[in-house]
């Protein structure tokens, strides 16, 4: 018997659980001529940014575990490239697959492509255009030097085509972050954390803040904080706080401002389900997160976006997701929109139909690998 070709995705950091799971899955109907492996960097590793996210998803165990942890860019980048190396080296993988624009992304596909392993890229062609998000840097890089580009939406198509990236191996096949939501909606049906947490259904706004521009500069914290503050008067707001975020509330002595707020609850991270759960039945959402714009799209819920720009544009196109100024005038302005005026109505992006992955395996194995 030949040996089985070997893939090994990488997961690092939490938004990255949910693309990989169903890739895995979908290569479970090739084995065994074919053997998926999970390698994590362990760029996360709170167990509630990380091990929810594995028993939620119905993950097995990472085959490698490389226990990174935090650090500077560089520091966490150059560790995770060190220790992916002799994994290579020891597994040695036909192909790496690398998703989405955190720092185990491009510290993977570096080491992957220079051992001369061939390399694919999920969620391929999303730019912000802003340069200040290390996702950005990460995102262009990463495209830079894959072999594959499977896209999630018409703009990345257009941005790999027009940089000149080879037409026959950009592949548009949906988005395997919406497979996930398919996989775990039923799941989130029986989730109980609106009780545990005594709020309505339809009745409470859903906020996520992280990015380092929201949280890492002490006055846009604080008139982040002032103004959910003063909303949550009127309406319950439930926060699942980033352990980013509640390091600098700490650092910079906010908690107060939190505490002002009468109805506004700050939760630890949420796993995958009991997140879908409160996003699922939330009257509206605000955010800075890159995932959740694309999944409040498909459940139809109203999106704040407080950021400047968005990689994911076929949200704010076709979706529900509205991007705003991140202050608190325009935040102010956008949730008394919602409340008062017509709702903005969404439509679901082409190929979100839960069988991105199922596509991505098929085309890897059947016009990838076998022509390497
Ligand atoms: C990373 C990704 C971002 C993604 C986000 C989702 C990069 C450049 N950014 O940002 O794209 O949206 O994850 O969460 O890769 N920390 C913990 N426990 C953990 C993980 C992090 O306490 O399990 C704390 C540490 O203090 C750490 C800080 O959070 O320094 C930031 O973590 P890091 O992975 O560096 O970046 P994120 O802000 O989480």
């Amino acid at each position: 018997m030949s040996k089985p070709i070997r893939i090994v995705s990488v997961v690092g950091a939490r938004p990255n659980f949910m693309k990989v799971a169903p890739i895995h899955r979908a290569f479970k109907q090739y084995a065994p001529e074919y053997e998926h492996h999970i390698v994590h960097t362990g760029q996360h590793y709170d167990a509630a940014m990380s091990d929810a996210f594995f028993q939620d998803l119905e993950m097995p165990t990472p085959t490698v575990f490389l226990g990174i942890g935090s650090g500077s860019h560089a520091e966490q980048t150059a560790k995770v490239m060190i220790a992916f190396e002799q994994t290579c080296l020891e597994l040695k993988p036909d192909l790496v697959i690398v998703v989405g624009d955190v720092n185990s992304t491009i510290a993977c596909a570096l080491v992957a492509v220079k051992m001369g392993i061939k390399t694919a890229h999920v969620e391929a062609g999303l730019r912000s255009y802003d340069r200040s998000m290390p996702e950005e840097i990460n995102r262009i890089a990463t495209d830079a030097i894959c072999d594959y580009w499977f896209t999630t939406e018409e703009s990345g198509n257009r941005i790999l085509k027009e940089s000149g990236f080879p037409e026959k191996h950009i592949f548009f096949v949906g988005n395997t972050m919406i497979d996930s939501l398919h996989f775990a909606l039923s799941k989130a049906e029986q989730s109980t954390v609106l009780q545990e947490l005594d709020l309505k259904k339809g009745a409470y706004g859903l906020v996520t803040m992280h990015r380092p521009s929201n949280v890492d500069d002490p006055v846009q914290l604080q008139s982040l904080l002032e103004i959910l503050a003063k909303i949550s008067s009127e309406r319950a707001i439930v926060f699942p706080m980033h352990p980013r975020t509640s390091t600098k509330i700490r650092e910079y002595g906010f908690a107060d401002i939190i505490r002002s707020g009468k109805q506004l609850v700050i939760t630890h991270p949420k796993g995958y389900i009991d997140f879908l759960a409160l996003m699922k039945d939330a009257d509206f959402v605000l955010t800075d997160s890159g995932g959740i714009q694309e999944e409040t799209t498909v459940l139809g819920i109203p999106c704040i976006t407080a950021r400047t720009t968005t990689e994911r544009p076929v949200t704010v196109e076709m979706g529900t997701n509205i991007l705003i100024q991140p202050n608190p005038q325009a935040i102010s302005t956008a949730l008394h929109d919602i409340v008062h005026l017509p709702r903005k109505q969404g439509a679901i992006p082409p190929l979100w139909d839960g069988k991105a992955a199922e596509r991505i395996a098929e085309i890897l194995v059947t016009q990838c690998i076998k022509a390497q």
